[in-house]
């Protein structure tokens, strides 16, 4: 599986990458509004400052919502690097537009997912990955976990070529989950990934190695 830190925080992007462990970057106009980052020049340039950054495929979200529109900013959005990729809503004109890109070589993220039909109908217009959110399917009394097994087991039997790529993360054992059912990328904030460090009989059993160690100094 792999790792994606879901943020436009340029310090959390360098604290999980020089873990060594970061394969890409997801970010979505919430988090880059979280950033103060404002207008299109500064869009940008942020999303280029990331690539810089991490080797690894970069979604920058498109904010059009017509078809022609998504197809403009999208082209705009992959001019940026060659690893990005444009990250577009499950809506009809979504669908299309993600259907130009694969015709087109541009990878896309199908963001905004929630049931199985949705995860079907992405495969079939050729996303390159598929973002269910399975902390605010949690959210809603229903299991995120289950619903990326569902989707794992239908692609698997289809022979789908989309990738699924668990989002909405909210905590380590998410992460665990996600690897279970067989998520191809978690995507996930510093503090999950940070969190799969944690046992306290880590904590303890090093605790007892170093005070011993002082015994062999
Ligand atoms: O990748 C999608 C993610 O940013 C949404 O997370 O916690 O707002 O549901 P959350």
């Amino acid at each position: 599986m792999k790792f994606f830190i879901d943020t436009a925080n340029l310090a959390q992007i360098r604290e999980a990458n020089e873990l060594g462990i970061l394969d890409g970057v997801t970010t979505n106009p919430s988090l880059m509004a979280k950033e103060g980052i404002k207008g299109e020049a500064a869009i940008m340039n942020h999303y280029k400052t990331i690539c810089e950054l991490v080797d690894g495929d970069i979604s920058a979200e498109v904010i059009s919502t017509e078809y022609t529109a998504i197809i403009e900013e999208g082209k705009k959005l992959a001019a940026i690097h060659p690893n990005i990729v444009v990250k577009v809503p499950m809506i009809k004109d979504g669908i299309k537009a993600i259907k130009w890109f694969s015709d087109n070589g541009i990878k896309t993220n199908c963001t905004l997912v929630f049931s199985a039909g949705q995860a079907i109908l992405a495969a079939k217009a050729g996303a390159t990955y598929l973002s269910p959110f399975i902390g605010r399917v949690d959210d809603t009394n229903w299991d995120g976990i289950d619903l990326i097994a569902q989707i794992a087991n239908i692609y698997s039997l289809q022979g789908f070529k989309t990738q699924i790529l668990a989002a909405s993360i909210r905590n380590a054992l998410h992460i665990v989950k996600c690897a279970e059912a067989g998520a191809d990328v978690c995507t996930c904030p510093l503090d999950s990934i940070l969190g799969l460090l944690k046992h306290p009989l880590t904590d303890i059993g090093l605790a007892k190695f170093l005070e011993d160690a002082k015994k062999t100094a």
